[in-house]
């Protein structure tokens, strides 16, 4: 069985006050760790005050980015190992924004994602097509080459056993989801792509994931959770979605 994960990426939001704030309210209502394992992933900048908020509580830390490099001359960088020595447990790697604000390539990807595993994290590889890759009936092939990519670098075993998030670019921030259907196309689409080795990998989707919409995108077979962006902005939403995870079958 595959773990169900809610994860919440906080982006470039809030100051140091919201982010504790934000924190101890999850920390305070998130108690079925049984069931779904939520993470927060804050601004670089507020991950140790967030770990110390957490202490204590079910929920675990993930960081939104890490350099491809272990260590030296990186001015402005973050390695793998100092994101798991101040108690990271995972990383975004491949995030849209990533990939088409600050031009991470395919295989700048993959070596991010060897980087984290090398350092004990767990990887969290987003992928997903643009609008226009979809009206050219191009996801599967798109989606595909992405993690084929890390596939190459890390090796499909390592590929399965961290965690896949199926994120079309054209539903992230814009209030448009994909339909559970169309979702669930892609995830059982990466499901083949894996194989028999990934069958118990998480895949997550994301794209204007709310309240409203969480239940029956969670319900479908290859569906294992979602990566939040805004709606996890408030701690109330959040928890809603969060527990919408743990009602699924
Ligand atoms: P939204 O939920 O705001 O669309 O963001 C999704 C996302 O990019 C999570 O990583």
């Amino acid at each position: 069985m595959a773990k169900p994960l809610i994860a919440g990426n906080w982006k470039m939001h809030g100051t140091a006050e919201s982010a504790i704030h934000l924190a101890s309210q999850l920390g305070q209502h998130w108690n079925d760790q049984s069931k779904a394992q939520m993470i927060v992933f804050p601004p670089a900048i507020y991950l140790t005050a967030v770990k110390a908020e957490l202490d204590g509580t079910n929920i675990v830390l993930g960081a939104q980015n890490l350099s491809q490099h272990s260590a030296g001359a990186f001015t402005g960088e973050i390695s793998a190992d100092m994101l798991a020595d101040i108690g990271c447990e995972y990383v975004l790697v491949g995030h849209s924004e990533r990939r088409a604000v600050f031009g991470e390539s395919n295989s700048t990807v993959a070596e991010k994602f060897s980087a984290a595993q090398r350092a004990g994290l767990t990887p969290i590889l987003c992928v997903g097509e643009s609008l226009q890759q979809r009206q050219q009936d191009q996801t599967i092939e798109v989606v595909a080459g992405q993690i084929a990519a890390v596939i190459d670098l890390a090796g499909l075993d390592n590929v399965c056993r961290a965690v896949i998030a199926y994120e079309p670019v054209w539903a992230i921030g814009t209030g448009e989801t994909a339909s559970p259907e169309q979702a669930q196309q892609v995830h059982s689409a990466i499901r083949a792509q894996l194989g028999d080795a990934g069958k118990d990998t998480t895949l997550l989707y994301g794209g204007s994931v709310k309240a409203e919409n969480a239940d029956k995108l969670f319900s479908q077979p290859d569906i294992n959770g979602g990566l939040v962006g805004g709606a996890s902005l408030e701690a109330n939403d959040f928890l809603n979605i969060a527990q919408q995870l743990t009602e699924q079958e």
